[in-house]
């Protein structure tokens, strides 16, 4: 589960104005929240600090139900950020690493056996419909097929987390919606899923609460849509 009581975060510490400003809310285990608000809002930086990339700079925050507040701690946080699959808004594919050894790697994180791994890779691949790229190196990729690469590194090991960042932009319309199938159902077998969008005939398609956030503020917590 997360929790987030009061939290506040600057990018830098002398600067004036936080970029998210005092929130509060919590997401069950296997709940399923929409990340919406105009751009600049603080959406991307709620996902980094909600993926433990940085840490509050005032209040209380819970992620996967361990405290991530104490920066003594930071040590630790390594292995939980291995426990949140992240779609970033640019992909952050590791360049000169085929498609396959990219989604690969939270699974040798995990020092999973490697024929185990083949198979979960095949069978990811062909869900994302990039059964013919397994060696491809991923900087000759189209935006689609590094967005599609991406969100199959971020579930191939099934984490009791998932954010998405605009996981769809660069996605057709038919790979949206199998997408937006895919993370309902991963919601419903447990995970909490998280998703930025800007799509609103997505949120239509998938009517779940919203986290609505405007200027770095929590401005309400019900789909605006629904
Ligand atoms: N690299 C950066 N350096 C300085 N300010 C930034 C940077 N990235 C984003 N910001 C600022 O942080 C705020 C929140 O941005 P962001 O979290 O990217 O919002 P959103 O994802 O909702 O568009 C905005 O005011 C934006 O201008
Ligand atoms: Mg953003």
């Amino acid at each position: 589960m997360i929790h987030l009581d009061s939290v506040s975060w600057r990018r830098a510490r002398k600067d004036p104005a936080p970029i998210l400003s005092r929130l509060s809310f919590s997401v069950p285990q296997g709940g399923f929240r929409w990340l919406l608000g105009p751009s600049g809002a603080g959406k991307s930086s709620l996902l980094s600090l909600l993926h433990v990339e940085t840490l509050p700079s005032a209040g209380r925050m819970v992620v996967l139900g361990q405290p991530v507040d104490d920066e003594q701690k930071r040590g630790t946080f390594v292995m939980l950020r291995r426990r949140i699959g992240m779609i970033h808004q640019d992909f952050r594919l590791m360049p000169g690493l085929s498609v396959a050894d990219n989604i690969a790697l939270p699974l040798r994180l995990q020092n999973r056996p490697e024929d185990e791994i083949r198979d979960e890779i095949r069978a990811i691949l062909k869900w994302v419909g990039l059964g013919t790229y397994h060696d491809v190196p991923v900087e000759h990729l189209s935006g689609g097929e590094q967005q599609r690469t991406a969100i199959a590194r971020a579930i191939i090991h099934r984490p009791g987390l998932i954010l998405a960042d605009e996981p769809t932009n660069a996605l057709e319309e038919s790979q949206a919606h199998r997408l937006l199938d895919m993370f309902a159902e991963l919601s419903a077998m447990g995970a909490t899923v998280i998703v930025a969008t800007h799509n609103e005939a997505l949120v239509r398609r998938l009517p779940r609460p919203a986290l609505f956030l405007d200027r770095g503020h929590l401005v309400s917590e019900d789909s605006p849509l629904s």
